[in-house]
């Protein structure tokens, strides 16, 4: 697993979701109570974008239709979604904040964008 610089600790703060990109593989970094948290972008049950959704106590909102994910095991905490979203490991360093991203995913996130697919699966 490779560790990818992609955002400085300044352009999260707390209570903020924002996209970034780890190589090819879209991420969704958020911020609840001083902790970062880097998910998938894509939400588990039409693919919105959990970057234009909510951090609230208890995990990442869904704007679209209101699913919550829990922030450790991406597991959804309230319908319409039933999968869990994708969870990276994360940590922040002097300043930055690094995505571990396996080679695996890193290598079918580039087959994926190249057929115009979005979503990341779980396994
Ligand atoms: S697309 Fe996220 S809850 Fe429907």
């Amino acid at each position: 697993m490779e560790f990818h610089k992609i955002a400085r600790s300044g352009q999260i703060p707390d209570g903020v979701v924002r996209r970034f990109f780890a190589g090819d593989v879209e991420v969704a970094l958020s911020r609840q109570d001083g902790e970062i948290h880097a998910t998938s972008n894509y939400c588990s049950h039409l693919d919105c974008l959990l970057s234009s959704g909510k951090v609230t106590d208890e995990g990442l909102l869904c704007s679209c239709h209101g699913s919550v994910f829990d922030y450790a095991s991406g597991e959804p905490l309230c319908p319409p979604a039933t999968r869990p979203i994708v969870i990276f490991p994360v940590r922040e360093e002097d300043g930055h904040i690094h995505v571990g991203i396996d080679e695996e995913l890193a290598a079918a996130a580039a087959k994926r964008r190249a057929s115009g697919a979005r979503r990341l699966t779980p396994g």
